[in-house]
């Protein structure tokens, strides 16, 4: 959500941050605009939409420069213009900020800004920013790199809200100046050169080596130096890092998306999910992460899933996995509901925190609410240097790579085998037996290739969604484990291709929604052989006889539903528990086509952005 990239050092910015920000543009992309100190001045180029805007905007109007900042935006106050698009300037046109996040008390400082004279020339949060730091550094009189460092301190002493920010002035040319306070900010260390960006995915082309700073850290950064203090002036200990991924993460490769990529990629995303943590021997699952004896998994008497969107369904889907297999009583809440609601938990409930980001505002609030109670919260995150997966008590990360595409789509399958790792974990110390625990063990090692397997229908599957990709409205059903995959293919497709979807148990579609059901509307059932199959059949026949299209995700060797349905996807053979995790990739693979064939922009789908860091 929003994406700010920094640069300071020998070399021409414009390059380095327009490159940062092609790489950063899945965190907002409503429009983006870059500050370079050039010749004792600033100079700032902005432009409404993508950052090939920006790249035009500047071939038009060069600027040649080796600091400066840059931002790619998600609108939170205020309308998509060129006034709003940062950077943003103080009341002295001298000092340029970007800013990630939010400042909630923005109006009152504004106000109060307004009234003592200054001018505004957007309707953003972050100018009022811009103008509180510029103005600290006027009356302090100190113009040195110290003096602009007390501004900002003193500034962000004043903000409630969040922020990742980047910062330069015009009469303190070797500086730039970043600070966060929930919304992440790293910097790049490179030889004689510095970075400063909202994700490492933004410079890893530069240096491999950072520092993840944390909540009220403030850097200055200069060519050959840099020094970490925080907001209340202490210093701090501040650890460098080694970025493991790979180059090719940041690329598309042969995939003309990165979300076609993504959904190729779930094989090994899958098997590095599971890498290290299936024991044949013990016949269990090993989850070293979560910091937590047998014992005390053993005490855990109930389980709180909590996430948002992609994340969420995961977790609806680890109720009925975890429920089945560890026979733990499992509760799923949207991390914004439960951030407020007060949800009665007893000592012995273990809390997750599910979220590929590590970043999602209402997931980490969601946290600290529940470790402020004293409950041990642990999380399920992608993104290894996030803020959920450093504040929680332990955790199990997804090791699923960077993941680009707006729509989550590895990250789903990865939080689902993660979840079912737990499942058997918790039911090996519980009735499982060894026998039983083998057998799981067994069937996980193969999913990988099951998934590989599921990903060879994609031609059927694009013929699919070529037929239907005039409809208007969808309905995804499916029971049990299912259900919640039908929920997350209806998100899929409604976000990326914003058709109107909706997902529901299937036995629900008789009290209602059944309504719905025409000869133009096509409801995709995902019914494989299972336990519930007949039952899934019945409500198959309901929509049929009211002359509804069927889309029908079934399992191999099936041949009932060829008969009654329109078009039939059959996905391998699995245990139950792992149907889920099969069942996703026809429905990724749907959503995908017929955003393609609608001529949507899959990867940087309207309104969305990839992480959320705004409440
Ligand atoms: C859907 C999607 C979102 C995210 C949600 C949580 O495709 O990407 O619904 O799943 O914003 O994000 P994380 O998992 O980063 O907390």
């Amino acid at each position: 959500m929003c994406g700010i990239i920094g640069y300071i050092g020998g070399s021409e910015a414009v390059p380095v941050l327009l490159e940062g920000l092609r790489r950063l543009e899945y965190r907002g992309y409503d429009s983006a605009g870059v500050a370079l100190l050039s010749g004792g001045a600033i100079e700032v180029r902005k432009a409404v939409g993508r950052i090939a805007n920006l790249a035009e905007a500047i071939q038009q109007n060069p600027i040649h420069g080796t600091t400066g900042i840059s931002h790619t935006r998600w609108a939170t106050h205020g309308g998509v213009t060129l006034e709003n698009a940062h950077p943003h300037f103080d009341a002295s046109g001298h000092l340029a900020l970007v800013h990630n996040g939010v400042i909630e008390n923005y109006q009152t400082l504004r106000d109060r800004l307004i009234a003592e004279g200054h001018v505004f020339k957007s309707q953003t949060d972050t100018e009022v920013l811009a103008h509180l730091v510029g103005e600290a550094f006027e009356k302090s009189g100190d113009r040195t790199k110290e003096g602009l460092v007390g501004a900002l301190r003193q500034a962000l002493r004043q903000v409630i809200g969040t922020y990742g920010i980047a910062v330069i002035h015009s009469e303190i040319p070797g500086v730039l100046v970043g600070a966060r306070r929930g919304s992440p900010l790293v910097l790049g260390i490179g030889k004689d050169e510095h970075f400063l960006a909202s994700d490492v995915s933004a410079i890893i082309a530069h240096t491999r080596e950072v520092v993840y700073l944390n909540d009220y850290e403030i850097a200055a950064v200069e060519n050959d130096r840099f020094e970490i203090s925080t907001v209340s002036g202490s210093g701090v200990d501040f650890q460098v890092s080694k970025v493991e991924l790979s180059a090719d993460a940041v690329d598309k490769g042969k995939y003309p998306h990165f979300m076609l990529k993504e959904i190729y990629e779930q094989p090994s995303s899958i098997r590095d999910a599971m890498r290290g943590r299936l024991s044949a021997e013990e016949a269990t699952a090993k989850l070293g992460g979560l910091n937590m004896t047998n014992g005390e998994l053993r005490a855990v008497d109930r389980i709180v899933l909590t996430g948002c969107g992609t994340a969420f369904h995961a977790a609806l889907a680890g109720e009925y996995l975890i429920e089945s297999l560890a026979h733990v009583p499992v509760e799923c809440e949207f991390a914004s509901e439960f951030r407020y609601r007060n949800l009665p938990m007893d000592r012995d409930t273990l809390v997750f925190a599910i979220s590929q980001s590590g970043e999602t505002a209402d997931t980490l609030a969601a946290l600290r609410e529940s470790q402020r109670k004293g409950h041990r919260t642990l999380g399920i995150c992608n993104n290894v240097a996030s803020t959920i997966a450093r504040e929680s008590d332990g955790g199990a990360y997804m090791h699923a790579g960077l993941e680009i595409g707006v729509a989550a789509t590895k990250s789903f399958t990865s939080q689902l085998t993660i979840l079912t790792l737990l499942g058997l974990l918790l039911g090996r110390i519980r009735h499982l037996s060894h026998a039983e625990g083998r057998t799981i063990i067994h069937e996980m090692e193969k999913l990988p290739d099951l998934v590989a397997k599921a990903l060879e229908l994609d031609e059927s599957i694009q013929r699919v969604a070529k037929k239907y990709v005039s409809a208007k409205n969808f309905l995804f059903l499916g029971r049990q484990a299912n259900y919640p995959i039908a929920l997350e293919g209806a998100l899929k497709l409604k976000e990326i291709s914003y058709i109107s979807a909706s997902g529901y148990p299937s036995a629900e579609l008789k009290h209602g929604v059944i309504a719905l059901i025409n000869e133009e509307t096509p409801s995709v059932f995902i019914a494989p052989q299972d336990a519930v199959f007949d039952k899934n059949i019945s409500n198959i026949e309901e929509v049929k006889a009211r002359k509804g299209p069927v889309i029908a995700i079934g399992t191999e060797g099936d041949t009932a539903l060829a008969k009654i349905c329109d078009d039939v996807i059959l996905i391998p053979h699995a245990p139950d528990y792992l149907t889920p995790i099969l069942s996703a990739i026809p429905l990724q693979l749907l959503s995908y086509h017929i955003a393609v064939a609608l001529g949507c922009d899959v990867d940087k789908p309207r309104n969305l952005a990839k992480s959320v860091t705004v409440e």
